[in-house]
């Protein structure tokens, strides 16, 4: 089967709904389809200064997430990123591709450096590491949300500067970028994506929250003035966000809750998007539990994936190596 491979940062002990809905679901679902390497993005979290020991307890914790969330260790692979050294091998090949000002340009990077952010060259050169997590695989599609595809987009360019200038090698990745799905808004500020750091306490709704937080910041999400439950992006976008997490959850289209709330108020949409998140939520955190009860079974479950992330990894590095006119080790 042809390969995918998507990644998530370990900098929050809990994932959110926007990575559950935009990345984890499709994960899921493509992992019968596909030969799938998932992987936690831990050398991409040095880039933000943590703590050792809270760096470790979260990677084993979005690992875990990944299973409880879904992800098949048995079929799909499942791996800490810095277990397969070639990882930053290949992104250094990346550097050397890239442009200063090309990565400059990043809109990420320059986000974070408008923020006042102290930014080290890591955080530069982030993209080149995630165009070597992809290329590595020689990945079809890499299912992420819509706030990854200009680093998908230098991906592809990456791969068609390398395969030019050394006639061939590296398959060029398309996205895999669910529409409706691919951005979750922040509850509170429905214009802004969910995220772990732009997001206040209210407007994230977080998996492994106390599942009646997350009802009740459901049931104070931001909305607006008039009375109708219609999907409108533009003019709606408080009513459009809960009522895609609710399509999505419940596997009702967006058309047809809109038929059946029609003439209802807000608070009978916000009651049920609140029952739909918790039912799915609930079955997830009890796995969650078991999982990290098991730290052990958990170590195997990384140790098993890295071993067959590395026998790919080796061998697309053997052909980088050979293509870009590094010796071959003895
Ligand atoms: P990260 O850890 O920020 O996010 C993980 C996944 O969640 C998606 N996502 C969202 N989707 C919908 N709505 C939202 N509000 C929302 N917030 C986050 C992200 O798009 C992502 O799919 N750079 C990546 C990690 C990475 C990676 C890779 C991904 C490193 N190497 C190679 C794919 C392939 C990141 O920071 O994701």
């Amino acid at each position: 089967a042809p390969r995918i491979l998507s990644g998530m940062q370990p900098t929050s002990d809990s994932l959110h709904l926007g990575n559950y809905l935009g990345a984890l679901v499709n994960w899921v679902r493509l992992q019968d389809e596909f030969d799938a390497y998932y992987f936690v993005a831990d050398l991409h979290a040095l880039t933000v200064p943590t703590d050792p020991a809270v760096l470790r307890e979260r990677t084993r914790k979005t690992a875990a997430q990944f299973i409880a969330g879904g992800v098949d260790p048995e079929r799909s692979a499942v791996f800490c990123q810095s277990h397969v050294t070639e990882h930053a091998e290949l992104g250094w090949v990346m550097n050397c591709l890239t442009a200063d000002g090309e990565a400059r340009r990043m809109t990420q990077f320059k986000d974070k450096v408008a923020k006042g952010q102290n930014a080290n060259v890591g955080l530069l050169t982030y993209p080149m590491l995630m165009a070597a997590d992809i290329l590595m695989y020689d990945a079809a599609y890499v299912p992420v949300g819509e706030d990854q595809r200009q680093h998908l987009e230098i991906t592809r360019d990456l791969a068609e500067r390398f395969n030019t200038r050394f006639g061939g090698g590296l398959v060029v990745p398309e996205p895999y970028i669910v529409k409706g799905a691919a951005k979750i808004q922040d509850l509170q500020d429905p214009t802004s994506k969910m995220s772990k750091t732009g997001s206040s306490p209210k407007g994230l709704i977080d998996l492994m929250q106390d599942p009646a937080r997350i009802a009740k910041n459901i049931r104070s999400a931001v909305t607006d003035t008039e009375a109708e439950i219609r999907y409108d992006v533009d003019t709606k976008p408080g009513v459009s966000n809960l009522l895609v997490i609710h399509s999505i959850l419940s596997g009702t289209p967006v058309a047809d809750l809109e038929a059946s709330f029609a003439g209802r108020g807000y608070g009978d949409l916000k009651k049920e998007v609140a029952d739909v998140v918790v039912a799915a939520i609930e079955p997830f955190q009890a796995r969650m539990h078991e999982l990290l009860d098991d730290p052990a079974e958990l170590d195997r479950i990384l140790a098993s994936g890295a071993d067959r992330a590395r026998e790919v990894a080796r061998a697309t590095m053997a052909r980088v190596r050979d293509r870009v006119g590094l010796l071959p080790a003895a």
